[in-house]
């Protein structure tokens, strides 16, 4: 394959743009170098043609928020019809108040709903609407929740971060109630914000558990549903697992690529809004988004939707396994995840770094057309034949990783760069 084009755009950008991408895990440096292809042309399904013309599935569907596929005609149609009548406008669209209705009716937690752009955008204000109801600043979390400063300063990539700040949200372990109740009794809290499915999913009774102490400790619930919200079930991971929130904030999935994010969960704490709590952006109602919310709802609404990610996820999802005990690799490869969203999780070995090993995998991926950089997001356009199609992948990938590991050695096997995201692991 050939990356003309794309290199020349590439030089071209990164003289104007840093990292040449908006989203930095849509970075060149998240593939492996000289192999991959950085410019799109055009999408269908889940097929992405770059601007060589080179062909690839796509596994990665934007980071998540293509759930029905590229160039799927109804979202296109419900879009195209508003662009001949407006995007944003100096009045509302009757869109805007289907769209809030429909996300009620199908959301366990939502008796309002606000719209505003980026996932940020909705934790940031179910954060706020938190900690102007309870009164209190501490905010306890638990996965990625956005750019802004109460959740990013709180990571390890919070440079530019006030202090003070950045001492108001505390992280706590997944999974281990023991972490959170520890935490909650040490601190005044506002909220427990929290991706709700992380790795291989809650434990038996986690989320149950989590809702209980979190309201037993006066703080507001906040589930995160950003990423696990309209890829796993419709209602999001609160409907899959039965535990409803107090908030929730979704965003990717909801307008099949168009830029839409919203907060939504009980009425006493959104009606908040209205008396001071300041929650406002100039796109929040932004019509051309809302339309394509409105047809991607109706296509994941369909009887079967989820049956057929689920299928296609779990055909996946075993056969990762199954290739990772034919290689004898259960000591640097491991599944992680559940089938909807699932994929490889890599630990060094020998003298081999996690990013060497994920090296050869990406190397591996690209060279069969597959792109993906270790877990998968599926559209309701993958097939069993994408999903075979990422298995051989994936068996010619952990082939090459066993090789290298019985090396200790990369020699021969990575012709392009390492995989060298901006963000490393604090580990081998
Ligand atoms: C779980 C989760 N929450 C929030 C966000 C932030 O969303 P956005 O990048 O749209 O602001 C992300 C982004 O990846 C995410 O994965």
């Amino acid at each position: 394959m050939l990356f003309e084009k794309s290199d020349e755009l590439l030089e071209r950008e990164l003289k104007v743009s840093p990292l040449a991408a908006q989203t930095y895990s849509k970075s060149y440096r998240y593939f492996c170098k000289g192999m991959a292809p950085s410019y799109m042309d055009h999408g269908e399904g889940c097929y992405i043609f770059d601007v060589d013309g080179n062909k690839f599935i796509d596994f990665i569907c934007a980071l998540g928020p293509v759930t029905v596929g590229y160039n799927e005609p109804a979202v296109n149609k419900a879009v195209i019809d508003q662009v001949n009548k407006f995007a944003s406008g100096t009045l509302q669209s009757e869109l805007e108040v289907r769209l809030a209705e429909r996300l009620c009716e199908i959301i366990p937690c939502a008796e309002m709903v606000r719209f505003v752009k980026n996932g940020g955008d909705a934790t940031t204000a179910a954060i706020r609407l938190a900690r102007a109801y309870t009164g209190r600043d501490i905010v306890l979390m638990s996965g990625y929740h956005g750019m802004h400063d109460w959740s990013i300063g709180a990571s390890t990539n919070n440079k530019g971060v006030p202090k003070a700040v950045c001492e108001l949200t505390i992280n706590f372990t997944y999974n281990d109630l023991e972490d959170l109740e520890n935490k909650l009794k040490a601190n005044e809290v506002a909220a427990v914000i929290l991706e709700p499915i992380q790795s291989n999913g809650p434990k038996e009774g986690y989320l149950e558990g989590v809702k209980e102490l979190a309201h037993k400790y006066g703080a507001i619930l906040i589930f995160d549903e950003v990423v696990s919200g309209f890829h796993y079930a419709l209602g999001g991971a609160q409907e899959m697992f039965g535990v409803s929130p107090d908030l929730v904030a979704f965003g990717k999935g909801l307008g099949n690529g168009y830029p839409i994010s919203a907060v939504a969960g009980r009425k006493d704490l959104l009606e908040q809004i209205e008396k001071g709590v300041f929650i406002s952006t100039t796109f929040g109602g932004d019509s051309i988004a809302m339309a394509a919310a409105l047809a991607t709802l109706d296509i994941l609404s369909r009887p079967g939707f989820y049956d057929h990610i689920t299928k296609i996820g779990t055909m996946m999802r075993d056969g990762i396994q199954e290739r990772i005990d034919k290689y004898d690799l259960n000591d640097v490869l491991s599944v992680s995840g559940l089938p909807a969203h699932c994929g490889v999780a890599f630990e060094g070995h020998g003298s081999l770094s996690y990013l060497d090993i994920q090296s050869v995998y990406s190397q591996t991926m690209l060279q069969s057309g597959i792109l993906i950089f270790a877990i998968y997001f599926l559209n309701s356009s993958h097939t069993e034949k994408e999903a075979q199609a990422y298995l051989d992948a994936t068996d010619k990938a952990f082939f090459l990783i066993r090789k290298a590991i019985d090396h200790d050695s990369l020699e021969g096997i990575l012709i392009g760069g390492k995989v060298d995201p901006v963000f490393k692991r604090n580990i081998k």
